[in-house]
């Protein structure tokens, strides 16, 4: 799939830009802080409803206007479809595809797919768990677009039990046990959406990681030390053991969903105690090894860069076996690496259906991904001439 056309009104630092793209490697080339990477935020802004950059939506819109809009034009199987989104910070957005307004945003995830490489990316690496799992969780929305809504339960139902764990923790003298019956309700809605969660990370997690530990090999050039990714679940020893990854995400569930729920009733007296929930997807982590030693803490600067672009490597190959090559995306990528590194980097995404690049200095692109060249100077967007 490829975008074939992209329109940002009163988004980030554009009140109004209107670029025509096209299938192959597309560059966007310009100075520190010229509107490169809000293009590129925009377009992964339709695919994720989210952006690589900040956790909420006001710093994407202008300052100065209310809301802000991205148009994309994407074509899949020869078919165009235009999905079109209105930001609105502080109340609903809006969502409309092919001019039709659509029931919930939401429905537009799964229309276009992008893997985003970017420099943040290091914080997968460097970060907490929660980078890692939004790593995975993005994913996993992107293969399966259902998820988000189990995604979105799930965040529900902990903040609800989280209030009642706080209450019951200071009532628990006086009025606790009609509060513990409640929390019995919770802890059913939190195992079962935390339990399709955890089983569908940990079977995606089985599927990319003899890929990412491929994609690491060949842009490290190293094939001795060898990248690992391990699944830790906040059950600890409790957790039960993953089905082989050919299988089927239900036949994992039911037994992490009586798993949570047993380590809940364990963890009664401690959650209770500091009035949070201690169990759960949202106390996992995504354990990076190299060779025998963890990433995080251990990994120099060049290595933890090429983990982080192996595991978005990974994720695009993972999607482009489902049969449709996501729009790749390499923010400001090519400046952290050797000569040797960005030439066999270029190899790798040459062949994707559509790259879009951004750099500052032209230079470090090599020049195998030439394609169509833009500039990017004060909110304006060029074609350059073709050399
Ligand atoms: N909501 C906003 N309203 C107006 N301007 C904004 C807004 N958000 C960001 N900007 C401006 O956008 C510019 C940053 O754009 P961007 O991150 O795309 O730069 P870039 O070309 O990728 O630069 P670099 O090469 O440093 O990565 C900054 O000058 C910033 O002030
Ligand atoms: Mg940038």
């Amino acid at each position: 799939m490829w975008v074939q056309s992209l329109s940002l009104t009163d988004l980030r630092s554009y009140e109004q830009v209107d670029c025509a793209l096209e299938r192959g490697v597309t560059t966007f080339v310009g100075r520190n802080g010229q509107g490169k990477t809000n293009l590129v935020e925009a377009i992964c802004y339709l695919a994720t409803l989210g952006s690589h950059r900040v956790a909420t939506d006001a710093p994407l819109v202008r300052t100065g206007a209310t809301q802000g809009f991205i148009r994309c034009e994407v074509v899949n199987d020869d078919r165009v479809i235009m999905i079109e989104l209105a930001i609105s910070p502080g109340s609903a957005n809006k969502a409309r595809v092919n001019r039709t307004p659509v029931p919930k945003v939401r429905d537009v995830l799964g229309l276009l797919r992008t893997v985003l490489f970017a420099p943040e990316d290091l914080a997968l690496v460097k970060g907490d768990p929660s980078d890692r799992r939004k790593f995975i969780d993005d994913l996993l929305v992107q293969r399966t677009p259902r998820l988000a809504g189990t995604r979105s339960d799930y965040e529900r139902t902990l903040k609800q039990r989280n209030a009642l764990l706080k209450s019951a923790s200071i009532a628990r003298r006086t009025a606790g046990t009609e509060m513990l019956r409640t929390l019995g309700v919770w802890d059913e809605q939190l195992a079962a959406s935390g339990s399709e969660l955890v089983a569908a990370r940990t079977s995606l997690l089985a599927a990319i990681m003899g890929l990412a530990r491929e994609k690491y090999a060949f842009i490290s050039g190293d094939d001795d030390t060898l990248l690992g990714l391990t699944y830790v679940s906040s059950l600890g020893a409790d957790a039960p053991a993953s089905a082989p990854a050919d299988q089927l995400v239900s036949a994992d569930r039911e037994g992490w969903r009586l798993a949570i729920l047993e380590a809940i009733k364990n963890k009664r007296g401690d959650e209770l105690d500091r009035g949070i929930t201690l169990i759960g997807p949202h106390r996992d982590d995504i354990l990076l090894t190299l060779g025998q030693m963890p990433a995080k803490g251990y990994a120099s600067h060049g290595e933890s860069w090429s983990i982080a672009l192996a595991l978005r490597l990974a994720a695009f190959e993972l999607l482009r076996a489902d049969g449709v090559d996501p729009v790749l995306i390499l923010d400001d990528v090519f400046a952290e690496l050797d000569a040797a590194r960005r030439q066999r980097l270029a190899e790798q995404v040459g062949t994707a259906t559509q790259v879009i690049i951004t750099a500052a200095v032209e230079m470090d692109i090599p020049d195998s991904l030439r394609g169509v060249r833009f500039t990017v100077s004060a909110g304006t967007v060029t074609l350059q001439d073709p050399a």
